[in-house]
């Protein structure tokens, strides 16, 4: 394929990938295209399509309960693993984020505010905490802050949080790897990961959690924890949310202890809830 090749993604986000809204009105429409390859097995296909111009418009119904795509008929296959497929995918969403694709306008000025000082006390709580090595899945990463202190530990974190702007300007500052950012509800980690397929899933400051947002917690907390084979790392402002964690994650077969991390500002990750499998 030629460098100035132009391709695009039939959807507009990850969470569409699920859910297929453009590909399905794609198909029911039908398509008036040149040429057709599969990608890899089965992972996805790309249309030749030349009216407006010449671009190619890459599908996929690799994350989706739905398999629209299969008896579409295929001549050419490319090669493409499924990690390079999936990677390349998380970054073409992440750099069309912050290159403002999906924005009419920018209401963000300037990176996001990072407090030193708290990077470097997360830093050193987990320190003793964390193995060594390993695989990260950050949840609800926000804008970035606490994964400095995973990069500080020699971690290369995956990140996600569903807000927008907060990972926009994380993108645009470089806190965050576009190839390992996800704009998405935690909830819907499932369709892009296998259980156990990161050492470690960590989340910091969660919440706040109160009696009206438990549900969703409790959701995000239980679906983020399947993806970790070793430990999870939760921290929290208040003790009573660290313990409803450890109550919350205890049901579900998780081991932990609630660890007192409080200091004189009493604001950043106060409490945590460290468990293994
Ligand atoms: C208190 S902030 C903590 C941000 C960051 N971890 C930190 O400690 O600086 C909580 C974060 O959870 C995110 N969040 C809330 N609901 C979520 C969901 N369903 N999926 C992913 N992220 C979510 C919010 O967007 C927000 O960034």
């Amino acid at each position: 394929m030629e460098e100035e090749t132009q391709i695009f993604l039939a959807e507009e986000s990850l969470a569409d990938l699920i859910n297929l809204p453009v590909t399905l009105e794609a198909i029911d429409s039908g398509l008036d295209f040149e040429e057709v390859v599969r990608i890899g097995e089965w992972l996805g296909i790309a249309l030749r399509l030349t009216d407006p111009m010449e671009f190619w418009l890459v599908l996929t119904d690799r994350y989706s309960g739905a398999k629209v795509l299969e008896n579409i008929p295929t001549k050419r296959v490319v090669k493409s693993s499924e990690e390079e497929f999936q990677e390349a995918l998380v970054e073409y969403f992440a750099t069309s984020l912050s290159d403002e694709l999906f924005c009419e306008s920018c209401i963000e000025a300037g990176p996001p505010l990072h407090v030193q000082s708290r990077i470097e006390r997360l830093e050193e709580f987990l320190r003793p905490i964390l193995p060594p090595d390993g695989t990260v899945m950050e949840i609800c990463c926000g804008n970035g802050m606490t994964t400095q202190s995973l990069r500080k530990l020699g971690f290369d974190p995956w990140t996600e949080d569903v807000e927008k702007c907060e990972v926009c300007q994380a993108l645009k500052a470089g806190f965050l790897d576009p190839k390992k950012t996800m704009l998405l509800d935690a909830r819907q980690l499932g369709s892009f990961f296998g259980p156990e397929d990161f050492d470690i899933v960590a989340g910091f400051m969660v919440g706040l959690i109160d009696d009206v947002n438990r549900t969703l917690w409790q959701e995000i907390l239980l679906e983020g924890s399947k993806l970790a084979k070793k430990m999870v790392v939760y921290t929290t402002y208040t003790k009573p949310e660290a313990e409803w964690v450890a109550e919350t994650l205890g049901k579900a077969g998780w081991q932990g202890e609630v660890i007192d991390n409080r200091d004189d500002f009493g604001i950043y990750d106060q409490w945590a809830y460290v468990a293994k499998r």
